[in-house]
């Protein structure tokens, strides 16, 4: 019998409820924020990736799903952001809209060992908003963040904030660290040794607890923010307050990926294990510029659906079924008329369904049960003859014989 890929997951109908409520939850935050939806392609050539995730990012290293052609070299889109920016541009959105608002909803692709919350196939649901510097995006981008996973009733996350300052910035930034960090090097992990030569700012945000001693018994950092990159993420925080949005500078935050800059952030949820976080996004202003287009600033994020699954328990499990009524028919003449009576309740809205394996009436109320019918209606010849059906309220434990012609009301009500 053949098997999944490892990392990857079926979607079964008792938990695509959960994914279409949050997908819908979510559709609607967007659209508060006057976000539209964008849907570019699942693979995009890898030149694209390779060219602004950066060289030494993990998805970069190991983690591309690729698939050579004759000519040239496609990647499944491990990220949304990159592709966005490509679509704006190729698009000439930044001549015809300027600033735009985007959010994607659709599956990603990162070869990773799989384990719980790391799978080779995800789901992404994010923004960008491409074409300000300013920022008051920031602050709307972690607002509508926050009020997202407050409208799925996610509760006890936290969400860590930190500014990289601009490219100088940065640039100062990880020549001080390395310096500092060298004279530690060999009592780094492996991973923290290699990052110390080529990505030196991941070593701050380092898993690994022995990492994490070494760090902090160095004592704090130095400040490595310009002034006006200081002054930007001042106002974030400012606005941030004035919003009531709860959030911790963490600086240690420094994100995987090449393009951020200024203002990045994390969401985590202590429910997860390790692989924690359920979202996290940045600034990336010098993103459409690398592309080939005009100097123009973005921001957006991305939560991964899986985890925030895992995250909404109160949410998912309020998500009541729908409403379904199940007709069970005693005889021949009974199941000719029953598909007449499914014909009206489906006519009329009502979602409804019927026995197709010849139960008897026990086995039938077991497949009704199981389907989680609301009601069930009992049709046989005595029925037939009065032109009424008998009504079961399931949740009530009650049943009457009604009129067939009183049947839609009924159960509309
Ligand atoms: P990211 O941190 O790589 O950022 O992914 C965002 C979220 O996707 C993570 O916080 C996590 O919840 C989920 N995720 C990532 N990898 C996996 C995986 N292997 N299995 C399950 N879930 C996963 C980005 O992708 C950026 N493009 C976000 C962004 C948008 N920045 C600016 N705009």
């Amino acid at each position: 019998m053949f098997k999944k890929i490892p990392g990857t997951k079926d979607i079964l109908p008792s938990e695509t409820i959960f994914w279409q409520k949050i997908e819908a939850v979510a559709r609607n935050v967007f659209s508060f924020y006057n976000y539209a939806e964008i849907r570019t392609p699942i693979m995009e050539d890898a030149k694209l990736f390779n060219r602004t995730l950066g060289q030494t990012s993990e998805i970069i290293k190991k983690q591309m799903f690729l698939i050579q052609n004759q000519e040239d070299t496609y990647a499944l889109r491990p990220e949304g952001t990159a592709a966005i920016v490509r679509s704006y541009l190729e698009n000439n959105l930044d001549k015809t809209t300027g600033f735009a608002k985007f959010y994607y909803i659709g599956p990603m692709f990162r070869l990773e060992r799989p384990q719980k919350g790391r799978l080779r196939q995800f789901q992404h649901i994010g923004c960008e908003a491409i074409g300000a510097q300013d920022a008051t995006l920031d602050i709307e981008i972690i607002a509508l963040a926050d009020q997202l996973l407050k409208s799925l009733k996610i509760q006890d996350y936290k969400i860590k904030i930190n500014s990289l300052g601009c490219s100088k910035d940065k640039e100062k930034f990880t020549q001080a660290l390395k310096k500092e960090l060298n004279v530690k090097a060999s009592q780094f992990c492996p991973d923290c040794q290699e990052r110390l030569k080529s990505n030196t700012l991941r070593v701050l945000d380092c898993k690994k607890a022995t990492c994490q001693e070494i760090l902090a018994a160095l004592g704090p950092r130095q400040e490595h923010l310009c002034a006006d990159c200081a002054a930007h993420f001042q106002i974030v925080k400012t606005g941030l307050t004035a919003l009531k949005i709860n959030f911790e500078i963490s600086p240690q935050l420094v994100r995987g990926l090449d393009y951020y800059n200024r203002t990045v952030f994390e969401i985590t949820h202590p429910n997860l294990g390790s692989q924690d976080a359920i979202g996290a996004g940045g600034r990336y202003n010098n993103l459409v510029q690398e592309l080939g287009g005009p100097d123009l600033g973005g921001m957006g994020f991305a939560f991964g659906v899986e985890r925030l699954i895992l995250a909404a328990k109160t949410f998912t499990q309020e998500i009541s079924q729908k409403k379904l009524v199940y007709l069970i028919t005693l005889g021949a003449s009974a199941k000719i008329a029953g598909l007449e009576i499914l014909a009206r309740l489906r006519q009329a809205g009502i979602s409804s369904d019927t026995d197709y394996l010849n139960k008897s009436l026990k086995g039938a109320m077991r497949a009704a049960n199981d389907a989680g019918a609301n009601f069930v209606l009992i049709l046989g010849d005595d029925e037939l003859k009065k032109n009424s059906i008998m009504l079961k309220d399931m949740l009530q434990s009650t049943q009457k014989e009604i009129a067939q012609s009183n049947l839609i009301e009924e159960l509309k009500c």
